[in-house]
């Protein structure tokens, strides 16, 4: 029963299932809790909120989630609710083989059996770095519980001999001045300790700001708390806000699917377009939308970047960091500058609309945040993503065109074929190889059930020799995805991916690769009679696991036009609570 404030009776959360019966079972869970030094009036009769902490020591994004976790307990306590730290599975980006792609959906489990089963009522869900986003989203839409995303925030900006430098962008920037021989060993050690100067989460323009301004555009966090930097006492004071706002959520039972529909999800994509995002959301948001009940496509993606040009001028697309556009207003000024692609009248955690969170949002610094007027990438230059098909990539294939070469968008060229990226390295550094810029690079078996788990392998290395000539782009397609943080002429996602027969498996080297970004179009230039046979003679390559998480991910995991999520975890249907 839900009183006439819209507040829900105590007897009505799920905890009390744990706590408030009267049998043995319930008595362990009382007893259990005193063991752990807390009165019975701390707990009793309050809503129990899961803080849900990606927090590792091998995420450098995530160095600060243990601090923020308590500055969630306070507002938790503030609020009156009983905080409970659930340590999860970091999935940080850096350390993590092959990919932590490969954990996106362990993690997606794992945050929806957290909350299955604990007594808990609601969620703050700490992350931010790629796939931790996308992770505990998946398994809290499945899950249905009042949840409140709090992103880690981006790293501080970094510098080096008075050049901006950012994460992801620069380490590929210098790595190959360094193999053009334009910098030193030296000067590479040096940029090791200069380049990433606080924790926090990659400051450009990667997947982790991509996905986090993603869901805050989608009502998913505080307004505005994907933009706040990770160091700033801004971000301390957003987490214990998370914690007051969560216990109010519960309270007036406040679900993910009172927030998430399709409008919402479009919201997302008007982010995701304008800010230049990484072309992994791509992946991230069809899995998101389809836990949600929506069934988002590549098309309704490329739809939005039709209309919605890079307007946020961040790497790796534009010149400026994360902090940058903090500073500048963040997301609220560029969703307000946009705002006529948005629905405002969407709900969002903090119990208002988007256009409401949105009023008054002011841009402080018109050449960060710009408006569709005077984009960073116009429209007739570039999109944030691009979708590509042909007899390649029949089902689908994605790039970010607005970071390429305008003069590859439409290219003919020979391939250049690698099964593995061992040999593609050794190979492409071979002073006699026969190669120039304008042949196509291609690597596959690097897809969700190739690799296993669909690793960043896409951004394909120039090759040497060509790099000491001045080449810094040419086209390069695979079946795996590429960092957010990188840019160049590269063909992503190719779907049915070689390792399952896609016809990725089927180009030999030599064979005329046909590119039209503006067509939509990526085809072999080989006959249909000479494809026939050679799909006759394929045999399968990938290694298929037998045991182990990488097994249960080869036989269940989708294609990535359908977000490489489990098919037992994509569909809707329900999930009893366990009954003791
Ligand atoms: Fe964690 Fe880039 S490596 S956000
Ligand atoms: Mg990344």
């Amino acid at each position: 029963m839900t009183t006439m404030t819209g507040r829900r009776d105590i007897s009505e959360l799920r905890s009390q299932r744990w706590f408030a019966s009267d049998d043995m079972r319930g008595f362990a869970h009382r007893q259990r809790t005193q063991q752990m030094g807390m009165r019975r009036d701390e707990f009793m009769n309050r809503p129990v909120i899961a803080i849900i902490n990606t927090w590792s020591e091998m995420s450098p994004c995530h160095a600060h989630l243990r601090d923020r976790a308590e500055a969630v307990k306070r507002g938790i306590w503030q609020a009156g609710g009983y905080p409970v730290e659930l340590p999860a599975l970091s999935v940080g980006e850096v350390m993590v083989k092959p990919s932590t792609m490969l954990y996106r959906n362990f993690l997606a489990m794992e945050c929806e059996e957290l909350l299955r089963s604990h007594p808990v009522d609601g969620a703050v869900l700490l992350g931010g770095c790629d796939k931790s986003t996308p992770g505990l989203l998946m398994g809290a839409i499945s899950m249905d519980l009042p949840i409140i995303f709090c992103p880690a925030g981006p790293m501080a900006n970094g510098q080096w001999r008075g050049q901006k430098t950012g994460a992801g962008t620069h380490t590929k920037k210098y790595w190959d001045e360094l193999r053009a021989g334009n910098i030193t060993q030296d000067d590479w050690v040096d940029l090791e300790s200069r380049m990433t100067r606080s924790i926090g989460t990659c400051n450009t323009m990667g997947t982790a700001s991509t996905m986090t301004s993603i869901v805050d555009a989608m009502g998913l966090t505080l307004p505005g708390a994907s933009s706040i930097p990770a160091v700033d006492s801004g971000h301390t004071r957003m987490a214990s806000a998370c914690g007051v706002r969560i216990v109010e959520m519960v309270w007036a039972d406040l679900k993910p699917s009172d927030l998430l529909d399709r409008a919402s999800f479009n919201n997302g994509l008007v982010a995701y377009m304008a800010l230049g995002g990484s072309t992994n959301a791509a992946v991230h948001l069809v899995a998101m939308a389809r836990r949600a009940g929506v069934n988002l496509t590549l098309d309704d993606m490329a739809e939005v970047a039709e209309r919605v040009p890079v307007c946020a001028n961040l790497f790796p697309s534009g010149q400026y960091l994360m902090e940058d556009f903090y500073f500048a207003g963040g997301i609220l000024a560029q969703l307000n500058k946009l705002s006529r692609h948005l629905d405002l009248t969407r709900p969002t955690v903090n119990g208002r609309t988007l256009g409401e969170n949105l009023a008054g949002a002011e841009c402080w610094n018109d050449d960060v945040i710009r408006g569709e007027d005077d984009p960073i990438v116009p429209l007739s230059k570039g999109k944030t993503l691009a979708v590509l098909r042909g007899n390649l990539s029949p089902s689908g294939a994605v790039m970010k065109s607005s970071a390429a070469n305008p003069k590859f968008l439409r290219h003919v060229g020979p391939a250049i074929v690698f099964d593995n990226p061992g040999d593609m390295n050794r190979t492409l550094d071979d002073p006699d190889l026969d190669i120039t810029e304008n042949t196509v690079i291609i690597l596959r078996n690097a897809g969700p059930v190739g690799a296993p788990g669909m690793p960043e392998w896409g951004n394909l290395p120039i090759p040497k020799k060509l790099l000491m000539q001045g080449v810094r782009d040419m086209v390069r397609i695979c079946d795996g995805r590429m960092s957010g943080t990188h840019y160049g002429t590269c063909i992503l996602h190719v779907t049915p991916e070689a390792a399952v027969g896609g016809p990725l498996a089927l180009v030999q080297t030599g064979d005329l690769i046909e590119l039209d970004v503006r067509a939509g179009t990526l085809n072999m230039l080989v006959e249909e009679t000479e494809l026939s046979r050679r799909r006759a003679a394929w045999v399968p390559t990938a290694v298929r696991y037998g045991r182990s998480f990488a097994a249960l991910y080869q036989q269940h995991v989708s294609q990535a036009d359908e977000g490489c999520d489990f098919d037992f975890l994509s569909r809707g249907d329900p999930v009893a609570e366990p009954v003791i």
